[in-house]
């Protein structure tokens, strides 16, 4: 089965979220359960400097405004999946962002640079660029690889069929309407029943209307986005689009995120041996200048984009309830100014008790995941999340709104769960702060009888969020679409 994955990011080489931990990992998993998977990808420096052995396949251009390009094919670092370069360098090879430049601008031409992306796709996909490789399924993840599904498309000879994955339909690459004159595509694609959305052109809504599925990350978000509270007004094309949308749950690459195997971490440990977990716990707060007074209150952590999808408000707004119970707080994350801020100050105010490193660092996110007791994951909405997958991973139980992903993942500590022995984390409803505030009252209560804290955070390590399971749901979709048997 071949299956050509298109994506604007990639761990460990390109990454603003979870987007690229599931481009990194997912090809790896389905490769090791028998799929010829490639990937095609955007030549920024950190791509096309990185991808090994490239060989150039076909020169092209000029094409959305770029005059040379040249597509190669490689191999990625570390997992040997073969990857395609699009190696644009008008439209790439800059500084800044994926998406943005350093001042957090939208790059001006990002049309161009995620049209030419998806012309690349499916173009690769019609068997028009590379005559020894022809993938039967085209695989596009976000807006950003969307328009590769509506190219497909606009070809009638072309029986590639395609998968669109939603990661957050929050982002949907809105442009001006008349950009649409740049797209080289037929007019009967700029109306209401395809890419034109409310007088302007959404590169999500081609992958929406035109792939021939749709998933999602999670099958609570699957059901989420067809309504009004959770589309971001795509709902009713979402609905339009009946049984053909679909939530598998991503997973957890165990060769990055196990703290047994973790080479970054003050101690390695696993369910059996959890004497580790303590001395990541003290390690983090002695980097952090929390106070190391009492070691057993227990610590609170978030790894997070700061953005008002997070919740973070919510955790500021209870953050004087947590600190009463004598928890502390350790915050990674960096993105809205106003919230970095307000974390900087809730620092200043409580020294010793709250720390905020407003940076983006790999090696510090495992280091806190570690180290926490409990990862807050209080999401608005969240079409998967990974954090709290690496937290159970990790014995760091989490805790959350039971929304989307969060809700499939995560088995709150009621009584009933605790009874049976299921109870992985805890969770909570109303987005409000009196519901987060009651929630981290539980934990705190939890976390004062070291026993059952640890019987809960063997059941959270023992939990199986591995690729496999997920790569096994993406194969067996594949082969229904192709018409093949189980
Ligand atoms: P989203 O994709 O919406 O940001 P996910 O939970 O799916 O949410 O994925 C977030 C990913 O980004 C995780 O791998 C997490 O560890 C990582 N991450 C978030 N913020 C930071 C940060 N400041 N530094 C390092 N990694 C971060
Ligand atoms: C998005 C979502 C997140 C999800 C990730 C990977 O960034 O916000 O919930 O885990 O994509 O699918």
């Amino acid at each position: 089965m071949r299956v050509l994955h298109v994506a604007a990011e990639v761990f460990p080489l390109v990454k603003t979220g979870g987007l690229a931990d599931v481009v990194g990992a997912l090809p790896q998993a389905l490769a090791r359960q028998g799929a010829d998977v490639r990937l095609v990808l955007p030549g920024y420096p950190a791509i096309a400097d990185a991808v090994l052995h490239q060989k150039t396949i076909v020169e092209l251009g000029p094409l959305f405004g770029a005059g040379r390009i040249a597509l190669r094919l490689g191999t990625m670092p570390h997992s040997q999946v073969p990857a395609y370069v699009v190696d644009a360098p008008w439209l790439y090879r800059r500084g800044g962002g994926p998406y943005q430049a350093a001042d957090g601008s939208e790059w001006p031409d990002n049309l161009q640079r995620f049209a030419l992306l998806g012309w690349m796709a499916a173009h690769l996909a019609g068997g028009e660029l590379d005559a020894s490789w022809q993938p039967e399924l085209l695989h596009a993840h976000d807006w950003h690889a969307a328009m590769a599904c509506a190219y497909l498309a606009a070809h009638p000879a072309n029986a590639v069929r395609s998968v669109f994955t939603v990661h957050n339909l929050a982002y949907q690459g809105l442009f001006p309407s008349h950009e649409f004159a740049r797209l080289g595509l037929p007019h009967s694609f700029m109306q209401s029943h395809g890419v034109e959305y409310h007088g302007q052109l959404s590169f999500m809504k081609a992958g929406l209307k035109y792939a021939s599925h749709i998933t999602t990350v999670s099958p609570t978000y699957a059901r989420e986005i067809a309504t009004h509270e959770f589309g971001c007004g795509l709902d009713g094309v979402i609905r339009s689009r009946g049984g053909e949308v679909s939530g598998i749950l991503n997973g957890v690459d165990g060769t990055v995120w196990d703290p047994a195997g973790d080479s970054g971490l003050a101690a390695r440990y696993s369910a059996a041996d959890l004497a580790g977990k303590l001395r990541n716990k003290a390690a983090l707060r002695q980097e952090m200048g929390l106070d190391e007074a009492k070691p057993s209150a227990p610590l609170f952590g978030v790894v997070s984009r700061l953005t008002a999808q997070k919740g973070l408000d919510l955790v500021l707004a209870a953050l004087p309830a947590l600190l009463r119970q004598g928890a502390q707080l350790v915050v990674q994350g960096s993105g809205d100014p106003v919230l970095e801020a307000a974390f900087s100050a809730a620092a200043h105010a409580n020294p010793g008790q709250v720390a905020l490193r407003a940076a983006y660092d790999e090696a510090l996110a495992h280091r806190v995941i570690a180290g926490s007791d409990v990862i807050l994951v209080p999401s608005r909405f969240e079409p998967c999340g990974l954090t709290q997958l690496y937290g159970l991973r990790y014995g760091t139980l989490p805790l959350v709104r039971r929304v989307g992903g969060l809700a499939d993942t995560v088995v709150d500590a009621d009584e009933a769960a605790l009874r049976e022995g299921r109870a992985t984390g805890f969770a909570f409803d109303a987005a409000t702060p009196a519901a987060l505030e009651a929630a981290i009252e539980r934990a705190v209560r939890a976390h004062a009888q070291p026993e059952s804290w640890r019987r809960l955070m063997r059941t959270a390590m023992a939990q199986d969020f591995s690729w496999n399971g997920s790569a096994a749901g993406y194969v067996a979709l594949y082969r229904r679409l192709l018409g093949r048997r189980e």
